[in-house]
């Protein structure tokens, strides 16, 4: 048994004690927020994306505290999880991180690609595990496609679009109505491709994009050519919140392999297909969300005091600095290189 503590009960807080209640082999012991009601339950967040933060939990006997500070002094919590926003990763994670705890740290790993590094380094020396939570490199579906492209199944990969796209959460919101929090779209929303194109081809050695502002401060819709070289496949991303209200959420893909077609659409019946043959053929999926299988992840890892492959904290730092590259093409129009 893990006793876990949850720092930040929002969306993702949330979303991550849902997972919690439905297994036996970790215990929610301590929560934290700095919003009496959030932390008392009389409030609770609410998703942006249908099956997150479902409030399908007990927390009647729980320590509650006003500080994450004091929830990582708590001698009982071994597993650290962060849903804070995103300036605060950096503090807490490193907290935790000293305190001998085992950390799980929302996406983007941190504000800036420069304090990610920090947290890269603070990793190093820790005797712990810390995993930053790229769900896309869990999620059903998107699982499949990586098995695709590294196995070669359906031969080269030729091109690849991922396209994740919604309606703003609102100027009010303390966290997305905010650039300097959250980092805009390309950070907050738009990491999720960048990461998997990083899982999936490895850094690219230059980005060019295109983007605008329109909530925030930072860049709320972004579309990025990633450059793989002359021999490499043709990857393009599209990312952003700036669709009107009622477009709701979706995130797409569609890769051209030599000898196939795969396509993802959160909408469709089924999400997935393949295009071969002539025939356009449903693929099957695990169940869930990528959230579920990331903390079972993750949970096994510690339980086999292995630390984490499928995704480490340096893959966490590199989505920030590709992400900080393609803020740099938007701002000057032109391709940026990436630091290998
Ligand atoms: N993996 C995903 O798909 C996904 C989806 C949404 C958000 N996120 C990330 O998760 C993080 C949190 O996002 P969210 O949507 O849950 O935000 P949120 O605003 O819904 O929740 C943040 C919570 O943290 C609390 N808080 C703020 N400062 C605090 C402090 N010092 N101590 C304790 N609590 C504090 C707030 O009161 C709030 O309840 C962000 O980094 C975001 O980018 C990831």
């Amino acid at each position: 048994m893990i006793n876990v503590g949850v720092i930040g009960l929002g969306t993702m807080g949330n979303t991550h004690l849902d997972v919690y209640a439905k297994r036996q082999d970790v215990k929610v012991c301590a929560i934290s927020d700095v919003d009496p009601k959030r932390l008392s339950g009389e409030a609770r967040a609410k998703g942006n994306i249908e099956g997150q933060a479902q409030g399908g939990f007990d927390l009647s006997s729980v320590r509650r505290y006003d500080d994450g500070i004091k929830l990582i002094r708590d001698r009982d919590v071994q597993l650290v999880d962060i849903c804070l926003p995103t300036p605060l990763h950096l503090k807490y994670a490193l907290a935790a991180l000293r305190a001998g705890k085992h950390v799980l740290v929302e996406k983007p790993l941190a504000r800036t690609a420069r304090d990610a590094e920090r947290l890269v380094r603070a990793a190093d020396k820790a005797g712990t595990m810390i995993m930053p939570a790229m769900c896309m490199r869990f999620w059903p579906g998107w699982t499949w496609l990586r098995e695709a492209v590294v196995t070669g199944r359906y031969g080269r990969v030729l091109a690849a679009h991922f396209r994740r796209v919604s309606s703003h959460p609102g100027a009010n919101h303390p966290l997305y109505g905010d650039g300097k929090q959250c980092g805009g779209a390309i950070l907050d929303l738009h990491i999720h491709d960048t990461d998997f194109v990083q899982w999936c081809f490895g850094m690219p050695r230059a980005v060019f994009s295109s983007g605008y502002r329109r909530h925030t401060s930072e860049v709320d819709h972004v579309m990025t050519r990633y450059d793989f070289g002359p021999d490499g496949p043709m990857v393009t991303a599209e990312g952003g919140w700036a669709m009107a209200p009622g477009f709701g959420f979706t995130m797409q893909f569609t890769v051209n392999f030599d000898q196939a077609t795969a396509i993802f659409d959160l909408a469709a019946k089924p999400a997935l297909s393949l295009c071969r043959d002539g025939q356009r053929e449903p693929v099957a999926m695990p169940d869930g969300m990528g959230y579920e299988h990331e903390i079972a992840y993750l949970l096994d890892c510690i339980a086999r005091k292995t630390p984490p492959s499928t995704v480490t904290i340096a893959d966490g730092a590199r989505s920030v600095r590709i992400v900080e590259a393609e803020a740099k093409s938007v701002a000057s129009g032109r391709p940026v290189k990436v630091k290998s």
